[in-house]
Parts: structure tokens; C-alpha cells; sequence
């Protein structure tokens, strides 16, 4: 049987993805190896979405150069969001044999057959029906723990900065079916945690007789939740939500990411209402500034995104929340940037993910926008924002000391073999004495101290 290495970049779609492609290609023959050096096959599934992304891997691929260098025959592979965006020039600039998009996964037995008489392959169409239904994820690289789910593909907000759109295609939401028959899969292999995973979950709609995507591009900036004339055989976020959890009433479940104009009142009731929903919202704000707000077409403003941090907070008073935020977008004054701030002092997220503005050749701010704030600014700015979120995550923390959770143990702690490390309902990292407990076991904990990034506790 020919091996096939997979190394996966990106976010957690490009890891779920990785998975359908390794399922794929276990069904026609391929045995998956964890060693690049033995492998036939060598497939990088890639991330496009800032300049970084892409220059790690190009890094990569300069090894992979070097590995054929040591064994002719071997065959390189892009995928991903990097493949859909680069095309063949990464056949003919950069040396690899093949090269699939984010909706060609099913064509890659037939590509890499084509490779292996010495030629290339190409497929980077996109689709607007592909779902990878009835393919069951093989679970690489995972704990045994804690598996992704995906439940739409693609994204239909172009946001302007954003490559996403481009390089994923049109949103597509999954069957329900396949959705809950991946649950109980990962339940009975003795997974304990599962994620769903869409650039933007809350507008998953799935209708059982008709299936349509729409296309919101041109929609103006009037956030309304469920703007879609569900008819009752109509999935929404919040019935798939539900009935997961109920299909699977032993799992945890997780849900990323929220865009916070379809966020939605009944969300927040079936997260309530089901205690294996953990209490954890993903909500990225990105800009506290309405001006850069707009320009960003993120269709809601700070009033909107503040009322919906309130409904959270209301509906679900120990929620963690947690968001994406970054600096340097085109035209960002610094009143702007003082406005991220403000807003990040507001709301006092428990983490964030903090990024300087990368422009995406081909979004709607690299044809339009010019990237005119200065790398100097961009840093200082981002230094800001890290350090303010330093001091809101440490106080975050603190105030959790004395408090008792339920954390799933994850794995052994990487300082001390005698402890624990594993995450409580709002996603955050407690460690903790192992005794007599395992990882897959949930715990209470009662934190007793911290840092900035992880909380220590005992048990009780
Ligand atoms: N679908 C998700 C996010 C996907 S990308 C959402 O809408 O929230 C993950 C994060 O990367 C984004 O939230 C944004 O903060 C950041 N990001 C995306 N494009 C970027 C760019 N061109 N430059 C810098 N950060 C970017
Ligand atoms: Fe990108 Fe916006 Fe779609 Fe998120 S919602 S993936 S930021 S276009
Ligand atoms: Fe990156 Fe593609 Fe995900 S650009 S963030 S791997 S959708």
C-alpha cells in the first residue's frame, strides 16, 4: 500500500478537512504514516488567510524540495485554501506535483494516479453543493477526546479584508443526518467533546426538500437574525444545536465561530436549556470603530455587537467569551484603534486572537483600500492591544479563583507527569492533580490559582 503523510495548517476546518481527505484516501488504498520521510505521498493542507500563513508554508514546501531531492519518486501535494488561491503556480513556480482546492477532495484518487506516471494535477473547481456527504472522517492526530465536526462549508459574507469567500466558495450547509451520524460515530469510538465547525454557524440552514445557498453579498447592514423564511422542515443553527445535543446527551458540545449579526436569542435558550452545550461563545468583534466597522462590511455595528454580548451575558451568566480582533485595517486612524480598545475594555473578553491587518490579493480592500497604515503603527498598535488583553485575561482569570468546575481532562500536563491538564465548559485551560483520574474524565475542580494563560486547581 503506497503511505501518505498529511501536515495540515490553518484552522480547525483545514483539520477536519484533513481528516475527509485521509477517510478518502484510506478507501482507495492509501495507508496514512506519521513519518514524511518514509511516505509516497506528501500533502500539505494550507491557510491563506494572511501573508504568514502562506509563507510558513512555502517554507514547507522548500523541505518537501529537499526530501525529493533524497527520493525521487515521492509526490507533493497542496490542498487547501493556499491551492484554490495559487493555482498551478505552485506547480510551476513552486515544484509540486499536485494541487486540489477545499471542494476537490474526491477527485484526489484519480489526481494522484495521474501524478504517479510522472505528470501533474490540477483541480481547484469550486462547488455549490459539495458537502463531502457520506464520507465518515478517518480522526487523525487527535486525543481520542475531543473531534471537530463540520456543518458548512464556504463563506457568504465577504467581509472585505477577507480571503475566505474566495478560497472556501459559497456557503453550503451539511445534511443534519451526516451531521448527527458524525456524532454518534465520535461517541462510539469514546469521544468526549465534539465542535461544529462553519466560518459562520449560526447561519446554517439545511432544508430538507429544497436545498438553497443564497448569495448576501449585496445585502445592506441591517443585522437580523434568521433572515432565511424557515419553513418548518428547515434545520436552523439552533435546532441542529439542540438536536445534537440530544443525539449525543454524554458529549460535550462546542461550536465555532458565531458572526455576531446572526447570533441569535434562541441560540442563547438552547444553550440554557442543554448543560452539555458548553458555556462558550466565539464572537470576533474584530473593530471596535463603526467607520472601520463598515468598510469591513461586517453588516453590524458596536451598539449591535455590545447588545449581543449583554443577551449573552443575561441569558447565560457564566459564559466564557472570547473573540478575534486585529489593527492596521486600511484607513485606521488612531481614534479608530482607541476605539478597539475601549471596546476590548467593555466587554473584558476572557481571550482573544489578535492579528495586524494582512492584505489578500483579490478581496474587495486590496482592489479598493489601500493597506496605508504604517508596519511601525500596525506593531504598536497590536503590542497595545496584546498587552491590554494580557491585563483583562489575568483579572479574567483571578476572578475565577475559588470557583468549582467540571474540566474534561485532556492529557498529561507537559511540566508534571502527576498532573492533569484539561479545559473547563468556557474553554478555559485548568491543570490540576491527577490522582486517581485519567484524560477523557471530567472532573471538578476547584481553582485555586493562575497566570495570564492557564488556571491551577484541585480537586474536590
Ligand atoms: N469566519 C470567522 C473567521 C475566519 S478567519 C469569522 O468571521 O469570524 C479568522 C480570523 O482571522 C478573523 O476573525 C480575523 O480576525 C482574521 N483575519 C481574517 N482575514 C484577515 C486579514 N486579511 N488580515 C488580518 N487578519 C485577518
Ligand atoms: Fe471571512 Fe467574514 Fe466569512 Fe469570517 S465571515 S470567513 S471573516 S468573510
Ligand atoms: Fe485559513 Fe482557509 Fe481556514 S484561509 S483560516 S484554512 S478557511
Amino acid at each position: 500500500m503506497p503511505k501518505v503523510y498529511i501536515e495540515t495548517y490553518g484552522c480547525q476546518m483545514n483539520v477536519a478537512d484533513s481528516e475527509t481527505v485521509a477517510s478518502i484516501l484510506a478507501k482507495s488504498g492509501y495507508e496514512l504514516t506519521d513519518n514524511m520521510h518514509t511516505a509516497d505521498v506528501v500533502l500539505v493542507n494550507t491557510c491563506s488567510v494572511r501573508e504568514n500563513a502562506e509563507t510558513r508554508v512555502y517554507g514547507r514546501l522548500a523541505v518537501f524540495r529537499q526530501l525529493r531531492k533524497a527520493n525521487p519518486d515521492v509526490i507533493v501535494g497542496v490542498l487547501g485554501c493556499m491551492a484554490e488561491r495559487v493555482k498551478e503556480n505552485l506547480i510551476t513556480k513552486q515544484g509540486v506535483d499536485l494541487v486540489a482546492g477545499p471542494d476537490s477532495y474526491r477527485t484526489l484518487p484519480e489526481l494522484l494516479s495521474k501524478t504517479s506516471s510522472g505528470g501533474k494535477a490540477i483541480d481547484v473547481e469550486l462547488s455549490t453543493e459539495e458537502t463531502y456527504a457520506g464520507i465518515c472522517p478517518t480522526r487523525l492526530e487527535s486525543n481520542g477526546i475531543s473531534g471537530f465536526v463540520s456543518i458548512t462549508r464556504g463563506c457568504n459574507n465577504f467581509c472585505t479584508y477577507c480571503i475566505v469567500p474566495y478560497t472556501r466558495g459559497r456557503e453550503r450547509s451539511r445534511d443534519p443526518k451526516d451531521i448527527i451520524t458524525e456524532a454518534l460515530d465520535l461517541q462510539s469510538r469514546g469521544y468526549k467533546e465534539l465542535t461544529l465547525l462553519g466560518q459562520n454557524v449560526n447561519s446554517y440552514a439545511f432544508n430538507e426538500t429544497r436545498h438553497e445557498t443564497r448569495d448576501t453579498r449585496h445585502e445592506t447592514q441591517n443585522p437580523i437574525p434568521d433572515t432565511r423564511n424557515l419553513t418548518p422542515d428547515t434545520w436552523s443553527f439552533p435546532r441542529l444545536l439542540e438536536e445534537v445535543a440530544l443525539a449525543v446527551p454524554g458529549m460535550r458540545i462546542r461550536f465555532t465561530t458565531s458572526h455576531p449579526k446572526d447570533m441569535s436569542d434562541e441560540t442563547l435558550r438552547v444553550i440554557a436549556r442543554n448543560s452539555n452545550i458548553c458555556r462558550h461563545i466565539h464572537l470576533p468583534v474584530q473593530s471596535g470603530s463603526n467607520r472601520i466597522l463598515k468598510l469591513m462590511n461586517r453588516k453590524y455595528d458596536r451598539d449591535w455587537y455590545l447588545s449581543r454580548i449583554r443577551m449573552i451575558r443575561e441569558v447565560l451568566p457564566d459564559c466564557g467569551i472570547t473573540t478575534d480582533v486585529f489593527c492596521g485595517f486600511p484607513s485606521e486612524t488612531d481614534d479608530d484603534h482607541q476605539d478597539s480598545l475601549a471596546l476590548m475594555k467593555e466587554v473584558r473578553f476572557d481571550f482573544a486572537f489578535m492579528f495586524k491587518y494582512s492584505e489578500r490579493p483579490g478581496t474587495y480592500a486590496a482592489d479598493h483600500l489601500p493597506d496605508d497604515v504604517d508596519e511601525e503603527v500596525k506593531s504598536a498598535r497590536l503590542q497595545e492591544i496584546i498587552s491590554l488583553q494580557g491585563e483583562i485575561g489575568l483579572a479574567s482569570n483571578r476572578s475565577d479563583i475559588g470557583k468549582v468546575f467540571d474540566v474534561l481532562a485532556e492529557g498529561t500536563s507537559k511540566k508534571s507527569k502527576v498532573q492533569l491538564y484539561g479545559r473547563n465548559q468556557q474553554n478555559k485551560v485548568i491543570v490540576f492533580p491527577m490522582e486517581d483520574k485519567k484524560p477523557g474524565d471530567i472532573v471538578r475542580v476547584v481553582v485555586t490559582d493562575c497566570t495570564g494563560a492557564t488556571l491551577k486547581g484541585d480537586r474536590v
